[in-house]
């Protein structure tokens, strides 16, 4: 499938960029030294209407479409890595479950105020044995007359603990493996729901991420999501619209990390010529414009076919595990071209390197994008 941008989503970009240029990019030095979140951020992003992209304008969303999410998540992620992430968690993860399996009654409560950008989402799912193997956790919710009785904890949730609304995964069925997890909707400050520690994270430092405490938190039997039993596939659908988030993401940080080595390249000269135009570094700018080019590729089609309502799970899958992957290989060379200035704090090149990898590993690792990707051709290993 082909995929070309409108005028309306170069529109959007130039919208996007011109706002993290100006209120991002001088404020990420500082965020990522401090672990800082940027608050007035995410509300300039609620004010331009960004922080429901891809949702109906009926549930206060911006009514536009999946490539439009993808360009908004690169645009800032060009800058800052933890700005990219903030906007895709909150949007593919915190929001998307509760726009796609939501009664009417939970879109009106938590829906709308999300896609308006009054309240900050996110999702919970990986626990501390249940990370690669999602199908392995071990929270628990009890039907207790009109509420659940959730205890457990989840870790490294992104958007947490500033996050107000979060999907929760836990057993209602033990025994029955996936089949027994449900899906629910949780709101901060409910009592029993705590945080732990805001981890001190290598990169994407802006975006925060902490673990989530469950005792004993009663959760009202109305904020089930779906039915019981059906929270693994809602979990495994999210993520695949999830991991387009971070193809984006992925490309945005080596996007910007690409612009500075080209940059620098045209004016630092050794042996009386910019280096830009010594073989060893022109072949690294067009192997690493060709890299950009092909995730970019795959990132929009992905969004099409999301968009197009056609199936797109391994489409995502690809996206992600080739964009972070290159991703990696680009800040790399980027970070090469600078030499030993590259290496310094307070580079952006620097800042680049470290925000990528994460890439790599969150929203399933690379190696089970290749599992899925995988499963999608040759089916299931057999039992
Ligand atoms: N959509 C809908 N249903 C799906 C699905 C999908 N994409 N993928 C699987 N399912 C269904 C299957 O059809 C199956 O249903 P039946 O039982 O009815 O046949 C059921 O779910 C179980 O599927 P599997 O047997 O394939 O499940 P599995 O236990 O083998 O796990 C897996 C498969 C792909 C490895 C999965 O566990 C997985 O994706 N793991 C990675 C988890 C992950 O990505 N975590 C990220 C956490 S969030 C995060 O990282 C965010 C952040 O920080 C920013």
């Amino acid at each position: 499938m082909l995929y070309q941008t409108t005028e309306q989503h170069e529109e959007l970009r130039n919208k996007i960029r011109a706002f993290a240029e100006e209120e991002v990019k001088p404020i990420a030095f500082m965020l990522d030294k401090n672990n800082d979140f940027p608050y007035d951020m995410v509300k300039e992003l609620a004010k331009m209407g960004m922080m429901g992209i891809p949702y109906e304008k009926k549930y206060g969303g911006a009514g536009l479409d999946v490539i439009s999410y993808a360009i908004a998540v690169e645009e800032l992620a060009r800058v800052d890595g933890g700005a990219g992430v903030i906007l895709s968690a909150h949007t593919s993860l915190g929001t998307y479950p509760i726009y796609a399996f939501g009664n009417e009654k939970q879109k009106k409560k938590y829906l709308v105020p999300l896609c308006k950008g009054e309240k900050l989402g996110a999702f919970g799912l990986t626990e501390t044995n249940a990370g690669s193997d999602a199908g392995g956790t071990e929270t628990t919710a009890v039907l207790e007359g009109d509420h659940y009785v959730l205890n457990g904890g989840k870790i490294f949730i992104t958007n947490a603990p500033i996050a107000d609304t979060y999907v929760i995964f836990a057993v209602t069925t033990p025994g029955i493996g996936t089949k027994g997890i449900s899906a629910f909707i949780v709101e901060k400050g409910w009592e029993g729901f705590d945080f732990g520690d805001h981890y001190d994270k290598m990169g994407i430092r802006s975006s925060s991420t902490a673990e989530l405490v469950f005792n004993d938190v009663k959760v009202p039997k109305e904020n089930l999501l779906g039915n019981e039993g059906q929270g693994f596939k809602i979990a495994m659908a999210t993520l695949d619209g999830g991991r387009i988030g971070i193809a984006a993401q992925a490309l945005g940080i080596a996007q910007g990390a690409f612009e500075h080595a080209v940059e620098y390249s045209k004016e630092r000269v050794q042996f009386g010529i910019p280096i830009a135009h010594q073989q060893i570094n022109s072949f690294k700018i067009a192997d690493m414009a060709t890299k950009l080019r092909c995730a970019r590729f795959l990132i929009y089609s992905a969004a099409e076919l999301k968009g197009h309502h056609e199936p797109y799970g391994m489409e995502s899958a690809m996206a992600k595990q080739y964009a972070s992957d290159i991703a990696l290989e680009v800040v790399n060379d980027a970070l090469q071209i600078y030499g030993g200035t590259g290496y310094l704090k307070g580079m952006e090149v620097e800042r680049a390197y470290r925000d990528a990898k994460i890439c790599t590993i969150y929203e399933g690792t690379n190696e089970i994008q290749r599992v899925v990707i995988a499963s999608h051709i040759i089916g299931k290993p057999p039992k």
